[in-house]
């Protein structure tokens, strides 16, 4: 490596921290992503400028192919399927480490008989990279909700039995790194234990799983960096999976779950739990947006709590057209985040700030549970799980113990939702039957928009 790359690296590592220093405020995140992007762009001219193994015309080839499906995947997928993307994009960083670490070290041959440092890196990359290439891979499904397979009896014995054969066959690819069908099984067998592992995690642990996949796609990353002697790959990996363990334990801890917790003793399923007609029948009381007004009309404190269906919506700009209305007349409005509301990590913060929405009007459950009962009106919009009281009471539900947002404890709560259909957990919220909860059924943005005219009016 010559001194223009090793400088090359340097810039592109300062980046990468200085960028995503940034990337945990909102008023400096999109100068980080455009800080991560030149360090990007910076590692990949001095690599290919470094060591072109492979001709151009593959380089070129690879490029030209990537950014097409790159640019396909950015304009159609909707800003609601953005986590299964990013699941996908922690699979394919998995995938690629394999790939990478596995064509080196056998390219390396008879090298790696003298370099256990080699087989051992190499043999870390293909089982973290391949678990996590078929885990994400499920955790895409899950997301979609095209997979609800959750495993069979006795699955926990066979996921121990694949880890110990993992580890026998990393044993053996440093002990006899001349023979590749170590490395191959040790791929079959990972790639197996990364299904086995997450497809009994479900429900409330989606997070937490995501957040661990990126940590571990990072982890791969960083193997392969030892693999390939690359100095750059280490650095971005270890960033990559230390910020994914963060946000795992950031998640844990907005779970109310153990890491251990969520990876051996999945949460309960919630099946033999009361139905839906259980829950509401004659219990719930529907409203227009014209009675919504009035209230509000009335109200001196709003809190307006924000789920995955704003997402679906794309209620974002309403929301805020109404909270503007609702300044004006000289009502105290605040936003209710609770930190795994929609599908992915921040998921609300960003659609909220697209709408330019200040962040001071953001507050954070903890913040906000202490003041929902000198709140005269709550507006859930969109938001199910996150609200649900069931956490609170039922230990065999699917969301046991995860903290909620207690907006039942407001004056009023108004539930904008089109239909009484579950949330991501698949359970009833006994809220919408609750005395002070009024169901304003509808498309989130249309409903919005509604309230904000009937105030216009009054
Ligand atoms: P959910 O519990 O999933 O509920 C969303 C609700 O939005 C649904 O009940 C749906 O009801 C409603 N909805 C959908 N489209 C709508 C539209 N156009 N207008 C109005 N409402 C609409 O959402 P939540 O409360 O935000 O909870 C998040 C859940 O996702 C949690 O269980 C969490 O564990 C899980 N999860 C979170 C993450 C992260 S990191 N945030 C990742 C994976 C999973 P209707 O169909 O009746 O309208």
């Amino acid at each position: 490596m010559d001194d223009w790359t090793t400088l090359g690296y340097l810039a592109s590592a300062v980046l990468f921290i200085l960028g995503l220093k940034r990337l945990s405020r909102p008023r400096t995140a999109v100068r980080g992503n455009q800080f991560g992007a030149a360090g990007m762009l910076i590692a990949v001219v001095v690599t290919l400028a470094d060591n072109a193994i492979l001709g151009f015309e593959w380089i070129v080839a690879g490029l030209i192919l990537g950014a097409a499906v790159g640019a396909v995947l950015a304009v159609r997928v909707q800003m609601t399927a953005m986590p299964e993307l990013v699941a996908l994009f922690n699979g394919f960083g998995g995938g690629a480490s394999v790939l990478v670490a596995s064509a080196s070290y056998i390219e390396a041959g008879d090298l790696a008989t003298d370099s256990p440092r080699l087989s051992a890196a190499a043999a870390l990359a293909a089982l973290i990279g391949a678990v996590t290439f078929t885990g994400s891979l499920i955790a895409f499904g899950k997301l979609r909700e095209a997979l609800r397979w959750s495993g069979f009896p006795g699955m926990r014995i066979v996921s121990v039995t694949a880890a110990a054969a993992t580890v026998v066959f990393a044993i053996l690819m440093i002990a006899d790194p001349a023979n590749p069908l170590w490395l191959w099984l040790l791929v079959a067998v990972g790639a197996v234990l990364g299904v086995l592992v997450v497809s009994p995690i479900g429900g409330a642990d989606m997070p937490v799983v995501i957040a661990l996949l990126n940590s571990l796609s990072g982890m791969a990353a960083v193997a392969a960096g030892f693999v390939l002697d690359n100095s750059l790959l280490i650095i971005a990996g270890s960033l990559v999976g230390a910020s994914g363990l963060i946000l795992t334990q950031i998640m844990c801890v907005a779970m109310n779950r153990s890491l251990l917790a969520v990876m051996f003793s999945p949460a309960p399923s919630g099946a033999g739990g009361p139905s839906a007609d259980d829950v509401y029948a004659g219990k719930v009381r529907s409203t227009s947006p014209d009675d919504v007004a009035m209230l509000l009309e009335a109200a001196e404190r709003v809190a307006i709590v924000p789920g995955y269906g704003m997402a679906v919506a794309q209620a974002q700009h309403a929301v805020r057209d109404l909270s503007r209305r609702l300044t004006e007349r000289g009502a105290e409005v605040v936003f209710g985040i609770h930190p795994v509301a929609g599908r992915m990590p921040g998921h609300m913060n960003v659609l909220l700030a697209e709408a330019e929405i200040s962040y001071e009007r953001l507050v954070e459950m903890d913040d906000i549970n202490p003041t929902f009962e000198q709140t005269d009106v709550t507006i859930v919009i969109g938001a199910n799980d996150v609200v649900n009281p069931v956490a609170r009471t039922d230990s065999s539900s699917p969301i046991a113990g995860m903290p909620i947002l207690d907006v039942d404890k407001s004056g009023v709560v108004v539930i904008i939702k089109r239909s009484l259909s579950p949330g991501f957990a698949g359970i009833p919220n006994p809220l919408f039957a609750s005395d002070n909860s009024l169901m304003l059924f509808g498309d989130g943005r249309e409903a919005v928009v509604g309230i904000t005219k009937a105030l216009q009016e009054i």
